[in-house]
């Protein structure tokens, strides 16, 4: 099985656990020391500091690189609350992507913005993309593989090659070549920019770009960029647990119907609603067990208009367990799939 759909099924009950990921009590008792709240964002923004020379290479490097990567700017504090929360979530027997039912994960992204905004702009947004990892040889043993994130194929860059969407990549622990961290290929070292995008791979070894970073560092990188995270290390000093989510200007509409903006509630349920969309689009690469499917259908409908959210590929296993779930509905006095 592979590691991402493992994570589930560690536990003898591990089907009927998967009950309890609907509650917000059982995710409050996971990890009393963060909060799950209606509105994250009522807190004034407390944007992370970044030094002016960060500022300006970063600037300049993701549209000549096609990257950026600042040193620590996150709090340790916070940075310890979330790797120490993944830890937890895994103990109970759940994936790490629950790390985002939690009110300081969305903080986070808000609190991002002195880098963020002269990337992006004014009032960027997150979209309910994104992924949790912990790199281990007990977890997962490696990052994914080689890829270009490259989902939309409307134009994400500007004319001055700044990005209008990019994938933050943010660890909560520090990471190295040990405990896998991420490699890359610049986008002006890839013979594949711009023109044959399907393609990976590289010209020279040379090329490839370590990215070792320490717990609170903040990368992203545009839609074209090659990356992958590296294989763990049994001489690793740390999991190498970590995020990456997309967020995107303002001035042009969300590229996929997930928006989160940081002025809105984002309630308990609609984040669930994101991490099913984000577990039924890994399906293909992580092949999760049917019970985890049924999940994911039941709480994706938290999202408005979410059939579009659902890959093609498993509509018609979730139009036929709607079906089947109307029918249960239909049959009192209890429900058994929903209790
Ligand atoms: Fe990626």
């Amino acid at each position: 099985m592979f590691a991402e759909a493992a994570y589930f099924t560690r536990k003898p009950d591990w089907v009927a656990g998967l009950v309890r990921v609907g509650s917000l009590d059982f995710w409050r008792g996971v990890n009393p020391h963060l909060n799950i709240t209606h509105h994250p964002f009522t807190r004034p923004i407390q944007s992370y500091p970044v030094g002016e020379p960060d500022l300006e290479q970063a600037l300049e490097q993701i549209c000549v690189e096609g990257y950026l990567h600042i040193p620590p700017a996150i709090s340790t504090e916070i940075c310890q609350a979330l790797a120490l929360g993944v830890t937890r979530i895994i103990e109970v027997g759940l994936h790490p992507i629950y790390l985002s039912l939690y009110d300081e994960y969305w903080q986070v992204l808000r609190n991002l913005s002195a880098v963020m905004e002269p990337v992006l702009g004014k009032d960027y947004l997150a979209l309910g993309d994104f992924w949790c990892w912990c790199i281990s040889p007990e977890t997962a043993p490696s990052g994914w593989g080689p890829h270009r994130d490259y989902q939309f194929k409307a134009n994400t860059t500007r004319g001055d090659g700044r990005p209008m969407l990019v994938t933050a990549w943010l660890p909560f622990t520090d990471t190295d070549p040990l405990n896998g961290c991420m490699y890359l290929i610049p986008q002006n070292r890839d013979p594949f920019i711009p023109n044959q995008l399907e393609k990976t791979g590289f010209r020279n070894p040379q090329d490839i770009r370590a990215l070792p970073a320490r717990a609170g560092s903040i990368m992203a990188w545009n839609q074209y960029i090659q990356h992958w995270g590296g294989h763990s290390s049994k001489w690793a000093k740390c999991p190498r647990i970590a995020t990456g989510v997309y967020l995107q200007s303002a001035d042009v509409d969300p590229y996929v119907n997930k928006p989160v903006r940081f002025d809105r509630e984002l309630s308990f349920e609609h984040r669930l609603g994101f991490t099913a969309s984000n577990i039924l689009n890994y399906h293909m690469y992580h092949n999760y067990p049917q019970p985890v499917l049924r999940m994911c259908f039941e709480q994706i409908q938290a999202l408005p208009n979410f059939v579009p959210l659902v890959p093609p590929a498993l509509r018609t296993l979730m139009a036929d367990y709607l079906d089947e779930l109307e029918d249960v509905r239909e049959c009192p006095p209890a429900d058994p799939v929903r209790e």
